[in-house]
Formats: structure tokens, sequence, C-alpha cells
């Protein structure tokens, strides 16, 4: 079923848990994040585009992540648009029923920031949908790994970050503090002290980008400090990649597809099941 409004999240906040945000391209990763919320029995976002659409076509990925969740039975799924720039783009996905959407303006200066981020606010009321936006800037690219480096320059500062979520009235607010998107070649650390001043004085749920290879105390810190939505991307895709590396050589001689997009499904399906319980603050190596 469509999960609608920010209850989830704010449970997820009092519990010191976190949503997941996973990242879908096509029908097969779509089918493993829908198989894997019904196993888990937990909530849990599909982050269909905006990226994706470049692949997939708005459209087609819009209809397949909703069809999705809308006839998911126990599975309590939302739609969610991540890292958007445009407010065209944004109000499409709200028409056609995504739950909530991020507005990306953190590549704006401050106050334009703010004024996109507000935008995109009224425009989500009409439709029911709650906003994240980001402060801070990300570095690494969203749709493959380049062993990005965070600089402390363009991490989140919390008392801007107070300001814009009070100017603003996001939902929720993705930081930067050290994490970055995709797989790195040395373990990321977290500036879990920064995490904690922003969590201090920002009274909306934080998110926690590039959560792919982050190790695990470092992300029970977060938990402990607020993040309370967790993206991950990329564990998914070299789940799914893998998987169909392995079942290429036995399919090619009769062309069997489906056998290869059923193996790349259920590594989606099991990658997003194991991200799940490293959600829980209680998973083992966790030190909250
Ligand atoms: P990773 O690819 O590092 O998991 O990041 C995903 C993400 O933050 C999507 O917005």
């Amino acid at each position: 079923m469509l999960l609608h409004g920010t209850d989830a999240l704010k449970q997820a906040a009092a519990a010191g848990h976190a949503l997941p945000g996973f990242v879908v391209y096509n029908l097969e990763t779509v089918q493993g994040i829908t198989a894997a919320a019904e196993a888990a029995g937990t909530p849990v976002l599909i982050q269909a585009g905006s990226s994706p659409f470049k692949h997939a076509g708005r459209e087609t990925l819009m209809r397949l992540a909703l069809d999705a969740a809308e006839d998911s039975g126990t599975a309590r799924l939302g739609v969610h648009l991540d890292h958007s720039r445009d407010l065209a783009e944004i109000t499409a996905c709200l028409e056609s029923g995504y739950t909530s959407v991020m507005v990306d303006g953190s590549h704006l200066p401050f106050a334009e920031n703010m004024a996109l981020t507000k935008e995109a606010v009224r425009r989500s009321r009409d439709h029911g949908a709650w906003v994240e936006a980001e402060l801070g800037a990300l570095p690494g690219d969203e749709d493959v790994s380049t062993d990005a480096v965070a600089t402390d320059a363009a991490m989140t500062d919390p008392v801007q970050a107070a300001e814009f979520v009070a100017a603003t009235g996001v939902d929720a607010l993705a930081v930067a503090v050290g994490n970055v998107h995709g797989f790195t070649r040395d373990p990321v650390r977290l500036d879990l002290d920064r995490l904690a001043a922003i969590h201090e004085l920002v009274p909306v749920p934080l998110v926690l980008h590039g959560a792919s290879g982050l190790p695990v105390e470092e992300l029970h810190g977060a938990l402990a400090r607020g993040v309370a939505k967790v993206n991950v991307n990329a564990e998914l895709r070299r789940a799914y990649l893998d998987a169909v590396h392995a079942a290429l050589p036995s399919a090619l001689p009769g062309s069997d597809v489906v056998a290869v997009w059923t193996a790349g499904r259920n590594a989606v399906r099991d990658a997003a099941l194991e991200v799940i319980g490293r959600l829980s603050p209680h998973a083992e190596g966790g030190s909250a």
C-alpha cells in the first residue's frame, strides 16, 4: 500500500531507527525493493527519479513505482523523488501521486536554495506530499561510484540549517557531514559532532545520503543523532551487477534473459533486506 504522510518518518526518528530510501532504475529494481518491503514488514521508500528518469523515462518509471507501491498488499511503500532541481519535474511527480519529493538546491547560494525549497514546499502541500531539502553539498556521482572525498567547506552549518528549516517549512533535511555518494576506497568517517549540533538546532528528521559502504558504527552514530531517513543506491547497483554477472555464463547459450533479470531482482531484494537490518541500532556492530 502507498505510505502517505510523515508518520513513519517521525516514528523512525522517535525510535532511533531510519526509513530506507532505495534508488530504483528499472522493473527488476522496483520488484526487488517491493519484495524486500513485503518481507521486512517495515516502511520503505522507493526513490524513483530524478537521475534514473534519464534511463527509464519519467512517465514509465513514475508509473512503475506507483503501481508497484499501490499493488503491494501488505508492504508499506512511499514513492519519493530523489535529488530534483526542477520545479516542473517536482510538480509532475506530485500530480501523479508521489508521497514525497526531495528538492535539491544544494548547488545554489543559500538564499536561492531557500527560495527554490519554499516553492517546492508550497506546491507539495497542495498534494499532501512531504518535502526533503538539502543544505551543504554532497560530493560524488549519484549513479556511479567515483571514490569521492568530502571537504569541510561543503558541510552543513548547524545555525544555517536551523534558519533554513524555519524559513522553508521542510519536513526533512539532508545534511552533508562527511558522507559521500557511492563507494570509497577508504572508510568514510562522519563528523558526528557537527551532526549532533545540527540535530540540537533543527526540529525535523535528518536525512543521510550516501550510506553505501558506510561503516555500521558511523551509521548508528548518525541514527543516534537525528537521522531518520537513509539513502542507499550503490550497494544495490553492485548487488544487481554481481548477480547478473554470475548468471550470464549459464544464461548465454539459450539467451535466457529472464534468468538474468530474476537473478538481478533477487539480489536487489536481498541487499535491501540486509540494509533494512542494518538500520536498526541493535544490529551487529552498532555502537550508537
Ligand atoms: P549511495 O549510492 O552512496 O548509496 O548514495 C545514495 C543516495 O544518497 C541517493 O540519494
